[in-house]
């Protein structure tokens, strides 16, 4: 796992853009539960730190697909999953296994 963020720099239900090993990833905080996924929507590519949380999902900003941030699957199509990786807080600090994701 590796060092992401603070919990403090994500705000709640608030989102923090980071780039992980060459990977754009977003940071969810829904009432200080932190939920990473990729920044970029399977449907057609775009960056979601601008989407809107609401009821534990994601939503994309083009198109407005939401996507559950426990398991990725998409509300709106089923055949498009975003890619959630699992997070672990130590303390303050957020970490995230990009080794694996949560969808398999
Ligand atoms: S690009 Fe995200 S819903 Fe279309």
């Amino acid at each position: 796992m590796i060092f992401a963020a603070k919990v403090s720099e994500v705000p709640n239900f608030g989102k923090k853009a980071v780039t992980l090993e060459g990977r754009e990833i977003l940071l969810v905080n829904i009432k200080g539960e932190i939920f990473a996924c990729e920044n970029e929507c399977p449907h057609q590519g775009s960056p979601l730190n601008a989407g809107i949380v609401k009821d534990g999902h994601l939503s994309c900003p083009r198109h407005g697909y939401r996507f559950d941030l426990k398991s990725g699957h998409c509300k709106d199509n089923g055949e498009f999953t975003l890619k959630i990786f699992p997070v672990k807080l130590l303390g303050e600090e957020i970490m995230v296994d990009l080794g694996q994701d949560n969808n398999s």
